[in-house]
């Protein structure tokens, strides 16, 4: 077992091999990349750097799997089983999990539990399903008997990002499992570790060789032969829309694989005068603020509305300059570091971009410290809807405020987007609240709330936010063949 070399705190690292087939092994090329302590700069250590060939060991086992039998065939209680027993383990270690998780990733400990709370949930949700996965008999016309099956769609590939790799990896594998799909992950070459320990947690639990392939290694590489595979039924993938392009493109010159995209948003935070102001600035502040503004739905465009602007901005910048940025693993740290420097610099620019574009900057916007990756909060104000920070993801602390009017003006604006991933509205005007839900066009709409996540409750885009929907029954769906069965009687 490796130990991290971070001075304050002794973090066992687990596995950093390839899984294939229920094997820790070396990539084919035994090339190893190192991954970096977004806190320190530092690098933590290495891991195999998976690529195509590697992607065809982990394939044909995943294939071979499906093809035997035992997983797919496997009476359906007992892959609910197994998913509870991954949950069961997963808890037991649940404080390895979360320090490792922040050890790479950079997120608060806190968070990191609170991530693990979810993940946890989610495989016992889809553990629950394994068995209640069912058909219809349908009445058709004749002497016939017809029935549908929901079969598995076979291999599946998995992309995952960087932001929740926990999460992430659960989101993707427990309705996969379910229904008896075998898997072949690819995480982000960000945060390759905490995955891995699951890989040794499913072994544990006792699933067959080949059900689930764990691989770590860059996107153009790896992830580019999962979503090119002639020989995968199905690529899921949660990053950037830039990306999601590149996967259905490559899905559609190979052979039509099933294509799900989880991508980025814009989502529009709207605060109406007659909210709970309080409860409004914190929640907004939320919004933005948590995972180091790392969220695919972050509530990054606040529209506030004239009445109450700047009582709101006020509060807003008082709060952001009250957030306790520092070292991840202290109790009190609100914000811990943005993943890597790519991350760093990229939020540095747009905070340039706004600056450029006349925003008004009124507090934030410098690097914390001198080493690792930490940007203050930052608030914008006065920002207009055509800025680059109001209409690209920023995918950091900042937080882009825009003066609004009327309810019809701001559903229009809220929707002038290419995205469509979340919303939310404050208000205590229960017309307003229906009005925004019921005509901005998003996969989630938070009333009086942010954020709020349960593996019962479908998540996913409308527009360039994504295809198709993850967690509750909608995500079985995503997972399973409809087969119609007709018998002449
Ligand atoms: P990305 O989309 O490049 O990375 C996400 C995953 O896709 C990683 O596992 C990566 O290795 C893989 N990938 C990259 N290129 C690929 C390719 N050609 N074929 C197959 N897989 C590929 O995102 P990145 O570069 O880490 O971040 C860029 C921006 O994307 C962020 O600033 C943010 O705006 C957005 N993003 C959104 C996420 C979300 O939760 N929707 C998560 C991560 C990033
Ligand atoms: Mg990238």
């Amino acid at each position: 077992m490796v130990t991290a070399r971070v001075p304050e705190q002794q973090v066992k690292i687990g596995p950093t091999r390839l899984l294939i087939n229920n094997e820790w092994v070396e990539s084919v090329s035994d090339r190893r990349f190192e991954t970096i302590n977004p806190t320190t700069g530092e690098v933590i250590c290495d891991v195999a750097e998976a690529d195509a060939p590697d992607v065809e060991k982990a394939v044909q086992a995943a294939r071979a799997a499906f093809s035997r039998g035992e997983w797919t065939k496997l009476s359906a209680t007992r892959r609910g089983e197994l998913l509870y027993k991954l949950a069961d383990l997963i808890e037991q270690n649940i404080d390895e999990l979360a320090r490792l998780e922040t050890l790479d990733n950079g997120k608060p400990l806190q968070d990191s539990l609170g991530d693990l709370g979810l993940v946890i949930g989610c495989y016992r949700y889809y553990a629950g399903w394994a068995d209640k996965v069912q058909g219809k008999t349908i009445p058709i016309n004749g002497p016939y008997f017809c029935y549908t099956r929901h079969e598995p769609v076979g291999v599946v590939g998995q992309i995952i990002p960087w932001n929740f790799p926990l999460l992430m990896q659960a989101w993707k594998l427990a309705p996969a499992l379910a229904t008896g799909n075998t898997v072949v992950m690819k995480t982000a070459e960000q945060t390759p570790l905490s995955a891995l320990r699951v890989g040794e947690l499913i072994v544990e639990a006792g699933f067959p060789p080949g059900v689930v392939n764990i691989l770590s290694g860059y996107g153009p590489t790896a992830g580019a032969a999962i979503a090119r595979h002639m020989d995968i039924d199905k690529v899921a993938f949660t990053g950037s829309t830039e990306v999601g392009h590149l996967i259905m493109e490559a899905a559609a010159k190979s052979n039509l694989k099933r294509v799900t995209l989880e991508l980025g948003g814009k989502s529009p935070n709207i605060v109406f005068a007659d909210a709970d102001m309080d409860a409004a600035i914190a929640g907004s502040h939320d919004a933005l603020f948590f995972n180091q503004g790392q969220c695919c739905c972050a509530g990054s465009r606040v529209f506030v509305e004239e009445k109450c602007y700047d009582e709101f901005v006020a509060k807003s910048v008082e709060q952001a300059k009250q957030r306790i940025v520092g070292n991840p693993f202290d109790e009190s740290t609100e914000q811990g570091p943005q993943v890597d420097k790519d991350q760093f610099d990229r939020v540095m620019g747009y905070i340039e971009s706004g600056m450029r574009e006349g925003a008004q900057m009124l507090c934030g916007g410098s690097r914390v410290g001198d080493k690792g990756f930490f940007i203050a909060p930052t608030v914008f104000a006065d920002v207009r809807d055509e800025m680059k920070i109001a209409q690209e993801e920023i995918f950091g602390p900042v937080m882009s405020i825009i003066k609004f009017k009327d309810i019809d003006e701001v559903i229009q604006r809220a929707n002038t987007t290419m995205y469509g991933l979340a919303a939310a509205v404050w208000t205590q005007d229960i017309s307003k609240a229906h009005a925004i839900a019921h005509n901005v066009r998003a996969g989630t709409v938070w009333v009086n709330c942010y954020d709020v996540f349960d593996a019962a409750a479908p998540f996913g885009g409308f527009k360039q936010s994504g295809i198709g929907r993850e967690l509750g029954e909608y995500g079985l769906q995503q997972y399973t063949e409809v087969k119609t069965v007709t018998i002449k009687l």
